[in-house]
């Protein structure tokens, strides 16, 4: 993958409004708006429009290029917010231009192709209704057999390949929460459950000082760690000489030493079972006066935020249940459906708190996610 475009600086992160990212948050769980922007990106809409067209003109012409009716996509792009139209002529919003346009080092456009995945879980809504998914998510918990774990996560690999684009593109969302606390304070900080090494790459490009030990399970598998390293490779000197990636199944195996510990979108897929025993772990792991931090899809306890958390694991359950209706899929993802509503803050504070952790910090961030904070004492 091409990353170095990828990652934008701390000055091009905050230069993006909360209101921004809530309105592509919202069109992403919108299944029909989904529709119109993943069509609109498929066919290169948003880039003809910021070249400055004139409407009818336009929507004639692409009609007949792409046999679709875009004056229909183009009145939906006016009510999303995507485009305006003005004395004839098209252009884009603001969010639109830094958010879906290829050339911003800001585009999420991944955010909107990967949670197209969703929409085939709309019509099995309903079934959710009487059909009990489990609670218990073993393989996501210390209770799992490393053999089982291991088998796992290796028929899952080119499910977590397929995301990887989606993985760099939204590193910089995780990344904004951090922004507003004291990294100068770390030199050091691991990144449990990193994925391919994004976080850590956009984390250290915005905290000059820090050096980043990425850890995934999937650094275990040959092919995964080769294309992982590659990525980093690719990146500038400043950056790359930064970042390590290491194999560490952080359920089984002790956590490596650091001052700060990050998990991203690694709590909200931990159960109401296997969190505690988890979080014991890593508390007995962790040195004295470290810190642990999240940014996930967590619920604020404000219901204008929560409806954005609540959507999502909508989109997650129907599209789980859709697997579970198909009795031929094969998906290793599959074995992972259960029903595991989203952590709220307050919940969160009480585990961690009970745990042994202090210093409970928690924080809303944009569409259905959260930032949470403890220290190790
Ligand atoms: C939802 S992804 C999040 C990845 C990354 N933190 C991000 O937000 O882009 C969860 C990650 O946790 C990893 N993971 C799951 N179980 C693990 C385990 N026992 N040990 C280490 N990593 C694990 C998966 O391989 C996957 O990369």
């Amino acid at each position: 993958m091409m990353i170095e475009g990828l990652l934008p600086s701390a000055t091009e992160i905050d230069f993006v409004s909360r209101a921004e990212l809530d309105l592509l948050w919202d069109i992403v769980l919108s299944p029909y708006h989904l529709q119109v922007v993943n069509f609109s990106l498929e066919n290169g809409i948003l880039e003809d429009i910021n070249k400055g067209v004139d409407a009818l003109a336009y929507c004639t012409k692409k009609s007949r290029e792409v046999g679709h009716q875009i004056d229909v996509i183009v009145c939906f792009l006016e009510h999303i917010g995507l485009v305006v139209s003005r004395e004839g002529k098209l252009q884009l919003t603001d969010p639109a231009r830094k958010l879906l346009l290829r050339s911003s080092r800001l585009n999420l456009a991944t955010l909107c192709s990967d949670h197209a995945i969703f929409l085939k879980g709309f019509p099995y809504f309903k079934e959710l209704f009487t059909s009990g998914l489990e609670q218990a998510r073993p393989l996501w918990s210390t209770l799992a057999s490393l053999e089982e774990l291991k088998a796992h996560f290796a028929r899952r690999v080119p499910f977590e390949e397929s995301r990887r684009p989606y993985r760099w593109s939204s590193a910089w969302l995780l990344v904004r929460p951090y922004l507003r606390r004291r990294l100068s304070d770390f030199r050091r900080v691991c990144d449990l459950g990193s994925g391919p090494g994004a976080f850590a790459a956009q984390l250290v490009a915005v905290a000059p000082d820090l050096h980043a030990l990425a850890v995934d399970i999937n650094f275990g598998y040959t092919e995964y760690l080769k294309t992982s390293l590659d990525d980093i490779a690719s990146l500038p000197a400043s950056l790359r000489e930064r970042v390590t990636l290491q194999a560490c199944n952080v359920m089984h195996d002790r956590v490596p030493e650091s001052e700060l510990y990050t998990a991203n979108r690694f709590i909200s897929g931990l159960s109401r079972v296997a969190a505690r025993g988890w979080l014991e772990k890593i508390f007995a792991e962790m040195p004295a006066g470290s810190v642990f931090a999240g940014c996930d899809f967590f619920l604020s306890g404000n219901a204008e935020h929560d409806r954005f958390t609540s959507r999502l694991f909508i989109y997650n359950v129907s599209y789980g249940q859709s697997l579970m209706a198909d009795k031929n899929n094969q998906l290793p993802t599959r074995s992972e459906v259960t029903w595991n509503p989203p952590w709220s803050f307050l919940e969160l504070r009480t585990l961690f708190t009970e745990v042994g952790f202090t210093d409970f910090y928690c924080e809303e961030a944009d569409g259905p996610m959260g930032y949470i904070e403890v220290r190790r004492p």
